[in-house]
């Protein structure tokens, strides 16, 4: 007899997917495409389908979002977001935009936001969202390489955008007030109040692009991953299946439209099945999130594991103080979810947190823990219907069960990325050619088809589920005076999952301090974000490198955890 495997049962309940075995069995893209309105009229756009459809049809009064910030609690029926959003595109037009045109946006989690978002995607242009925390460094580096022909944002946002190095951005929307137009500059709010609430949509083709969002690798500066309105099918799909998204419920997803999990699951995947949408805006607080649950009565809350874990650590006694029997289901996504999480979950919630997979990359969960479906914490579960995953070497050879290796998706799946912007081998060096998807994750499965991380296999950065690349940190900490190298790395951490931790050598005429640290920290957090920003600086006389001048990343983290370096024939001496 093996182990006895932990597993958390099915609930009982009338959920969207009733038998998964059967589903993953029969299931074929092609069935599901009848739900959408271009399956009959021929007429593509994500926007239409999120917003105007349900605006012209019996869920025209229905709340589409529920908005609430420190200074602003507002909500907006399917059919004022439809207006809306009809507006933002006007306005937008005004502005010059036009189908393909690249539109970011840079606003903290506002209403605005979501109207520019879909605004943008009704005239058919490439929206590209930026979180707020984005320093300038950070911004010049996806403007410029998307090249952005506008972009809304605020005044205070404004000053970090170096629009003297953005030669493509042509106009700048400002949401604010008293707001002086000038050539480049327009006021948002003016424009919209003023503009036509009737547009004549921009009808799209499926592969047409609809989303750029940037995210890290190990190498290189950030790159573009292009997702295009055909993702709609899985977004819809996994939103009913993953989500399990009824009529009534109210959906809160934690994540910022700066993440890829902020669009495909706090635009699109609600929207596309109807439901009503919590957005919150302002920083994590445990009460504050306890307190949205209870007013809005979510049913349904996507979040990830490090809020997770901060919630846990805010204590049970918190939990008690709010009424959060309204929730039915509860997600997370982002980065390995801890069984002692979901121990802790099925004890204060009474609900099991369903672990989910994806990437940027992939536009859609892929891997997943049902309703339906016995839990077995620790694993991400299993490939939604339509989807085939495995364990794959680096020939692309499957591997049997428990045997680690890449963690490969099969390619065609709707949501997949279509493009990495102004890069076409970095986009083909994801697949093998027998046609795996491969992930950077490794993982293994079980023989019922469960998979289990295991970890990445470069050196990207999961820190509070942000995925943060080594090399621009690095790159931003050797533009400090008193820095001649960097090495930077991901050290476990029991909240973060992981922080962000540099080895830095200093240059001549320059002493290790604490102060010096805290100034180059502030450094990184000025110029890149604040989740970029090492929380640990360890200075070294020297750093590891190969010969070719590499700084050894692997040999840091060998360092850091005190194990073996490995095979350091490349070394430099
Ligand atoms: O390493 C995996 C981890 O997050 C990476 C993708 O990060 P990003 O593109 O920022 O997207 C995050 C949200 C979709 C993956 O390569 N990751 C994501 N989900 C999980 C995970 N690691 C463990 N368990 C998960 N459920």
């Amino acid at each position: 007899m093996g182990l006895k495997l932990e597993t958390l049962p099915v609930k009982q309940g009338d959920y969207n997917l009733k038998n998964y075995e059967e589903a993953y069995r029969n299931f074929r893209w092609e069935t599901i495409e009848a739900d959408f309105s271009w399956h009959k009229t021929g007429k593509v756009n994500m926007a239409y389908e999120a917003i105007d459809r349900h605006a012209e049809g019996f869920r025209k009064n229905k709340i589409a979002l529920y908005f609430r910030d420190q200074n602003r609690y507002e909500k907006y029926t399917f059919k004022e977001m439809k207006e809306l959003t009809n507006k933002a595109a006007n306005v937008l037009k005004d502005m010059g935009v036009e189908k393909g045109d690249r539109v970011f946006i840079f606003l903290p989690r506002s209403p605005e936001l979501y109207f520019a978002l879909l605004g943008a995607i009704k005239l058919g242009a490439i929206v590209g969202p930026l979180f707020e925390a984005f320093m300038e460094g950070a911004v010049r580096d996806r403007l410029q390489d998307s090249g952005a022909k506008v972009l809304v944002t605020n005044p205070e946002l404004y000053k970090r955008v170096p629009v003297q190095d953005l030669p493509d951005l042509k106009k700048v929307l400002l949401v604010g007030e008293k707001i002086e137009e000038t050539d480049r500059i327009a006021d948002f709010n003016r424009r919209m109040a003023e503009a036509d609430r009737h547009l004549d949509i921009t009808w799209v083709g499926r592969e047409d692009g609809l989303i750029l969002h940037y995210t890290s690798g190990s190498t290189g500066k950030p790159k573009g991953v292009l997702h295009v309105h055909n993702a709609m099918i899985q977004h819809y799909a996994t939103g009913k299946w993953v989500l399990d998204l009824k009529e009534d419920d109210v959906y809160w997803c934690t994540a910022d439209p700066g993440w890829v999990t902020g669009t495909s699951y706090g635009v699109f995947a609600p929207w596309l099945n109807g439901a009503s949408s919590v957005i919150v805006g302002g920083r994590f607080s445990p009460d504050d999130w306890y307190k949205t649950i209870e007013d809005f009565r979510v049913t349904v809350w996507y979040s990830a594991p490090t809020a997770f874990r901060m919630l846990m650590g805010a204590g049970d006694e918190l939990v008690k103080k709010y009424d959060l029997s309204s929730l039915r289901h509860i997600l997370s996504v982002g980065e390995p979810l801890n069984p002692e999480v979901i121990r802790w979950g099925y004890k204060v919630f009474g609900r099991r947190i369903h672990d989910t997979w994806w990437m940027t990359e992939t536009g859609a969960i892929l891997i997943s823990n049902y309703p339906c479906m016995e839990i077995r914490p620790g694993s991400m579960g299993r490939p939604i219907p339509g989807v085939e995953a495995a364990i794959v070497d680096d020939q692309g050879n499957e591997l049997p069960p428990y045997r680690m290796g890449n963690l490969a998706i099969k390619k065609g799946w709707p949501s997949m990325m279509r493009q990495i912007w102004n890069n076409p081998a970095k986009y083909e060096s994801y697949f093998l050619p027998n046609g795996w998807y491969i992930s950077g994750d490794t993982a293994y499965m079980d023989e019922d088809g469960y998979f289990w991380f295991q970890g990445r296999k470069d050196d990207v950065i999961l820190t509070s589920g942000e995925r943060v690349g080594p090399f621009e940190v690095e790159s931003k900490l050797v533009e400090h005076p008193a820095v001649a190298e960097a090495g930077v790395i991901g050290k476990p951490d029991p909240v973060r999952g992981e922080i962000i931790k540099a080895f830095i050598s200093l240059r001549e005429g320059y002493e290790p301090s604490e102060e010096l640290k805290e100034e180059i920290r502030q450094f990184v957090r000025q110029g890149l974000a604040a989740h970029a920003a090492p929380r640990e600086i360890e200075f070294r006389d020297k750093l590891p490198k190969t010969r070719s001048g590499k700084i050894m990343r692997r040999v840091l983290k060998a360092w850091e955890l005190n194990l073996p370096a490995g095979d350091l024939s490349t070394m430099e001496d």
